[in-house]
């Protein structure tokens, strides 16, 4: 019996980020200005994320790239590497992500890579506490509330037989 499934999601889209709310305003201005501080000579795509924490902590990231490339990292996980490695019994509520290309920010929304949302993943399930995603473009920014959004049929600790503190 083949049975066909659909998964579908749901998000808020809006025309400015003047229009978000002001915690939601406030992160992405903080993802836009950790992105002027990117060192991404090769691509010239500069990135910035902005965490959240329940204690209304900020933490930015930017993305650091690498003559050798794979050595490079992306913002959102220098972001998260940065608010566990230095908060790790606070919890991230939102990441913000927003991108700069030479001549200002960039008009789409930045779409957080695959290992990126894995490293969201992670930390959804580490906190037990859904991470709300605001991603910003010039003329557009996107909420979603929670990486299965953008993560569905996600490999995590759950599927190892292993059980953690
Ligand atoms: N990049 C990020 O920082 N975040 C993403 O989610 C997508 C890509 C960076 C990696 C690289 O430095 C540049 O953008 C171009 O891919």
């Amino acid at each position: 019996m083949i049975r066909t499934k659909n998964i579908t999601f749901s998000y808020q889209e809006y025309e400015t980020h003047e229009e978000l709310n002001e915690e939601d305003r406030n992160l992405v201005m903080s993802a836009r200005e950790s992105a002027s501080s990117a060192y991404a000579p090769y691509s010239k795509f500069r990135v910035g994320a902005a965490v959240l924490l329940e204690n209304g902590t900020i933490v930015c990231g930017a993305n650091v790239e690498n003559a050798a490339f794979p050595s490079g990292i992306c913002a959102e996980r220098n972001a998260l590497s940065n608010s566990i490695s230095n908060y790790q019994n606070d919890k991230p509520v939102a990441i913000a992500i927003a991108s700069l290309s030479e001549d200002g920010i960039n008009e789409d929304p930045p779409a957080p890579c695959g290992n990126c949302r894995q490293v969201i993943a992670e930390e959804e399930v580490r906190t037990g506490k859904k991470i709300r995603i605001i991603l910003s473009g010039r003329n557009k920014t996107l909420i979603i509330e929670g990486i299965d959004n953008l993560l569905p049929l996600q490999f995590n600790r759950n599927n190892l037989k292993i059980s953690l503190p």
